[in-house]
């Protein structure tokens, strides 16, 4: 057996204790690539069309191959997001046709970048972010102004507007089709978002949660927002009736009902 192989079976055990843990985050900052490529199997073992979750009804577009495909944190591009999160927004906004949207948190703007290019020419999505710096090699200034190049150069800047405010002291917009929330992930800033934006939407529109739940292995998703996630789903039934996701993104449509909250 080679010297790599050997390593590869090491990995391979090495997932099944604490101690074992411990030698495998050890293994990982000496070969990053060797080992994924060992966790792979384990973590995809399920990736089989007998097998697979998530799988469509119907195929809709491209979109709905998702359940095909993988990444994760790891290999994140410029959105911060994983391929079926991803390929959830573009399809929610495919079916939205012309419709009115906002996002709050774009970092470098892959999210706005999949919203806006599903949405019909004539939509608008606006943005909000409050430039916190994510880690210190980012600008916000600098970010907004590659992504502006980059909507222009693809024939989407009519359609985003990008904004700079505190998302929970802004003022929202009105009737919206949708809003993703993925900006302050505290519990209370998290929160201040829910309860500043819910009375945004039209009944029967569209309110998002990225990193509210972690259905698959090596997904991100903050317990913060996994929690208001789950006391919106308990206790705010009458207002929101969650329908699905994708990844870490949960889904909630607004009732027809209940529309006209305090804010
Ligand atoms: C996780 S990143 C967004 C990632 C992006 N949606 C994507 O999918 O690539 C979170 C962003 O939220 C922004 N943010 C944090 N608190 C905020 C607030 N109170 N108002 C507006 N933006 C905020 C941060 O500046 C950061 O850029």
């Amino acid at each position: 057996m080679s010297a790599r192989e050997g390593l590869k079976q090491l990995i391979f055990r090495a997932t099944a204790s604490t101690a074992g843990r411990r030698m495998l985050e050890s293994a990982i900052r000496h070969d990053p690539s060797l080992a994924f490529e060992s966790l792979g199997p384990i973590v995809n073992r399920p990736a089989s069309f007998d097998t697979a979750p998530d799988q469509p009804e119907r195929i809709e577009g491209f979109e709905s191959l998702s359940f095909l495909f993988s990444s994760n944190p790891l290999n994140w591009g410029i959105a911060l997001l994983m391929f079926d999160e991803a390929s959830y927004l573009y399809g929610l906004a495919r079916k939205l046709g012309q419709a009115r949207g906002a996002e709050i948190g774009r970092w470098k703007g892959g999210s706005t970048f999949v919203l806006a290019a599903g949405l019909a020419p004539g939509s608008l999505l606006t943005s909000y972010d409050l430039h916190v710096k994510l880690t210190g090699e980012f600008d916000g200034k600098q970010l907004d102004a590659s992504l502006q190049a980059a909507l222009t150069r693809y024939g989407l800047a009519d359609r985003v507007e990008l904004l700079v405010g505190d998302s929970r002291i802004v003022e929202p917009p009105t009737m919206l089709d949708f809003v993703l929330i993925d900006g302050d992930h505290s519990y209370e800033g998290v929160k201040a978002d829910y309860l500043h934006w819910r009375s945004a939407l039209r009944p029967g529109g569209n309110l998002l949660f990225h990193d509210g739940a972690a259905p698959k292995p090596l997904q991100t998703c903050h317990p913060e927002v996994e929690q208001l996630v789950r006391e919106i789903t308990r206790d705010d039934g009458a207002l929101f009736t969650r329908v699905g996701g994708a990844g870490s993104i949960v889904h909630f449509v607004k009732r027809s009902d209940g529309d006209g909250y305090a804010a």
